[in-house]
């Protein structure tokens, strides 16, 4: 291992962009397909993965929506959820703010209860048996209507108490965020965070729509941001996190190289940029993958690591004490290393 894979493995961090659903690892698909006789349209663990190439994040997008399928059971969301916070808790992952995509459950007959009650004991139970802890956030599907959002967020009513914010995900382009503004305005009049992805394959007029319409707290992705340098002056000028994917950029083709990756420029501009996975099962790694991904492609400093560290708290919804205390904790570690 490199000095700075070795510092990037020890390094206290945060995960802010994570597809519970997209931590579905082709072994546990099959296991759980097994589980619920669910029939599969692949052969081998092998197969999956070979299917696993993509031009574009709708291509992603039709095998995920049907990988999801398997899913059937408060067990099964349990069991999801539960193997990505044992795996990240190798990753010295402190703090996960998660997303979960409820329709694409309640639109085939799973019950909301199902799938946020799986989901919340399993984060309860990797808090306990890690200390990792997390914020659950609910992702409205942008291909679908906002009357559908709004009778999700309905559903999730009894709910509200555990889920801290919600998104926005699926097919960006078509799907800008001003078709969302009822949606968004009820989760804010309801005190949830509010997140979206914007800019991953979507120009910049939607980073612009999420702040000014859905008047976000922070965005997943951004990358097209940078096309705009009023754009880019306004997110330093508010300290905007950005929720940064560079292995999915990478998968999904918004990036032709990782050594093209925008994430320096992104700190060099002073945006508060960080590290994420996406969808780790289908993008080739988890976050200490996608760290020292970026890190080789671009040469990232040990400072400029330690900056993402950082940024992964200050761009979480914990209070300012938890932050404090993950701060301190990377200043610890940094110092002796
Ligand atoms: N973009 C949009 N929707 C998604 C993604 C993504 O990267 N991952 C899972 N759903
Ligand atoms: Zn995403």
């Amino acid at each position: 291992m490199s000095d700075l894979d070795a510092f990037i493995a020890g390094l206290p961090k945060a995960e802010l962009h994570l597809h519970l659903e997209g931590s579905f690892e082709p072994e546990q698909m099959f296991a759980i397909a097994r589980r619920n006789k669910a029939v599969i349209p692949f052969k081998s663990v092998e197969e999956v993965r070979a299917a696993y190439r993509f031009s574009n994040l709708q291509d992603f997008l039709d095998i995920y929506y049907q990988s999801a399928n398997v899913l059937l059971t408060e067990q099964d969301f349990y069991d999801l959820t539960f193997a990505y916070l044992t795996r990240v808790a190798a990753d010295r992952v402190r703090h996960v703010e998660v997303f979960f995509d409820p329709q694409t459950h309640t639109a085939r007959g799973v019950s909301f209860a199902v799938v946020a009650d799986g989901i919340l004991k399993a984060l309860a139970d990797g808090e306990r048996e890690f200390g990792i802890t997390s914020k659950l956030i609910l992702c409205f599907l942008r291909h679908l209507s906002e009357a559908d959002a709004l009778a999700t967020f309905k559903r999730a009513e009894p709910w509200l108490n555990r889920i801290a914010g919600v998104g926005l995900d699926s097919s960006e382009v078509g799907h800008p965020p001003s078709k969302f503004t009822r949606v968004y305005d009820a989760a804010r009049a309801a005190g949830l965070k509010l997140v979206a992805h914007a800019g991953e394959e979507g120009p910049a007029p939607y980073v612009w729509e999420a702040l000014d319409l859905l008047k976000i707290d922070r965005i997943d992705h951004g990358n097209r941001s940078l096309d705009d340098d009023k754009l880019v002056a306004r997110l330093a000028r508010e300290r905007i996190t950005l929720t940064v994917c560079p292995l999915s950029n990478l998968k999904l083709c918004v990036v032709k190289d990782l050594k093209d990756h925008p994430l320096r420029r992104m700190l060099q501009l002073g945006l508060r940029a960080t590290v994420n996975s996406d969808d780790p099962a289908y993008f080739g790694g988890y976050v200490n993958d996608n760290f020292r991904a970026v890190t080789k492609a671009l040469g990232l400093t040990k400072a400029e690591l330690v900056t993402l560290a950082k940024n992964s708290f200050l761009g979480s919804f914990l209070d300012d004490d938890d932050k404090a205390r993950h701060l301190t904790a990377i200043d610890f570690y940094a110092a002796g290393n």
